[in-house]
C-alpha cells in the first residue's frame, strides 16, 4: 500500500482506522472524531513531531509532543518510530518511549506503557511488530520484541519476547495461547529449560550438607550454621502457560 502523500491523506487514513477499530465511531462525523478522539489527535500530533525531529528541527518536536500530552494524556516521544494505521483507543495514560518501534496496524488501549526498565541508554524500549493489540494497562518494559499478530492482555506486564500470534496475560506475562491454541506441555516452555549445571551444583551441595551432618555427629561438634545454598531457580508461572 502506498504511503499517504499529503497531511490530508494522513488525516483520512487515521480517521478510517478509528472507524474500523472503534465501534463508538458509528454514526459519528469525521469532524467529531477529529475533535473528540484523543487517541487520533495524539497519533496525528506524533506524526508531526516525528517528521520535525527527522528533519532535524530543534525544540519544536518536543513542544508538539508536550502539547499533545497535555491535551490527550498520551505521551509519545518524538523519536519513537510508529508504522501506519496506528490506533490508540481512549488515549489517557499512554506512554511510548524514545526507542520504541511499532509496525503497521498496531492497536493500544488506555494506560499502556512501552517503557524502559531503568536508566539504560541506547535501544531500551519495546519493538512491536505488525497487527499487535495491547490491552489497557499493559506494561511492556525493556527492549523486548512482540511478534506480529500477538495479543497482550489488559494489565499484563511483559518483560520477555513474545512469539508471533501468541496471547500473553498476567504479571509476569505468560503465554496462554499460540495461534489460538493452548501451548502444550513442557515442550512449549522456552524459558524453563532444564539447567544441567544448576542440577549438578544442587546435587553436590546436598551431598556436602549430608557429609557435614555426618562429620558433626562423629566429631560431636555442632554442624555449620550456614548450610551451602543451591543456586537460585527461576520462579513464576511458565511463559508457555504450562
Ligand atoms: C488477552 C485478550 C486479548 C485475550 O483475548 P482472547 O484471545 O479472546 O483469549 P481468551 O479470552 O480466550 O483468554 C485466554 C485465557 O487468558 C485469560 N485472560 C484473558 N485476558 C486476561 C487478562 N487480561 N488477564 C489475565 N488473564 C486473562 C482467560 O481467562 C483465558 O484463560 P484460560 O486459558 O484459563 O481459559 C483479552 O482478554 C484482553 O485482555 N483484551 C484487552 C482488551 C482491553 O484492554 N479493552 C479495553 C477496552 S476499554
Amino acid at each position: 500500500m502506498e504511503e499517504p502523500a499529503t497531511s490530508r491523506a494522513v488525516l483520512r487514513e487515521e480517521l478510517e482506522v478509528a472507524r474500523e477499530r472503534d465501534p463508538a465511531t458509528e454514526g459519528v462525523s469525521d469532524a467529531t472524531i477529529a475533535a473528540g478522539w484523543p487517541g487520533v489527535q495524539a497519533v496525528l500530533a506524533h506524526r508531526l513531531a516525528h517528521a520535525l525531529m527527522e528533519a532535524g528541527v530543534p525544540f519544536l518536536p518536543f513542544l508538539v509532543s508536550w502539547i499533545a500530552r497535555a491535551v490527550t494524556g498520551v505521551e509519545i516521544h518524538p523519536g519513537a518510530k510508529i508504522g501506519r494505521r496506528f490506533f490508540v483507543d481512549h488515549g489517557s495514560g499512554v506512554v511510548i518511549g524514545e526507542t520504541a518501534e511499532l509496525g503497521d496496524d498496531v492497536t493500544i488501549y488506555q494506560g499502556v506503557t512501552l517503557g524502559g526498565t531503568g536508566f539504560e541508554t541506547g535501544k531500551r524500549h519495546p519493538t512491536v511488530e505488525d497487527n499487535v493489540t495491547i490491552g489497557s494497562g499493559a506494561k511492556l518494559l525493556g527492549p523486548v520484541r512482540v511478534g506480529h499478530g500477538a495479543k497482550i492482555g489488559a494489565n499484563a506486564v511483559v518483560i520477555e519476547d513474545v512469539p508471533p500470534n501468541a496471547t500473553v496475560v498476567g504479571n509476569p506475562g505468560h503465554t496462554v495461547r499460540v495461534e489460538g491454541r493452548r501451548p502444550e506441555g513442557p515442550d512449549a516452555d522456552w524459558i524453563h529449560l532444564p539447567d544441567p549445571i544448576q542440577e549438578a551444583v544442587q546435587s553436590l551441595s546436598e551431598r556436602i550438607a549430608e557429609l557435614e551432618r555426618e562429620v558433626a555427629e562423629l566429631s560431636g561438634r555442632p554442624p555449620r550454621d550456614a548450610p551451602l545454598e543451591s543456586p537460585p531457580q527461576r520462579k513464576g508461572p511458565s511463559p508457555a502457560g504450562g
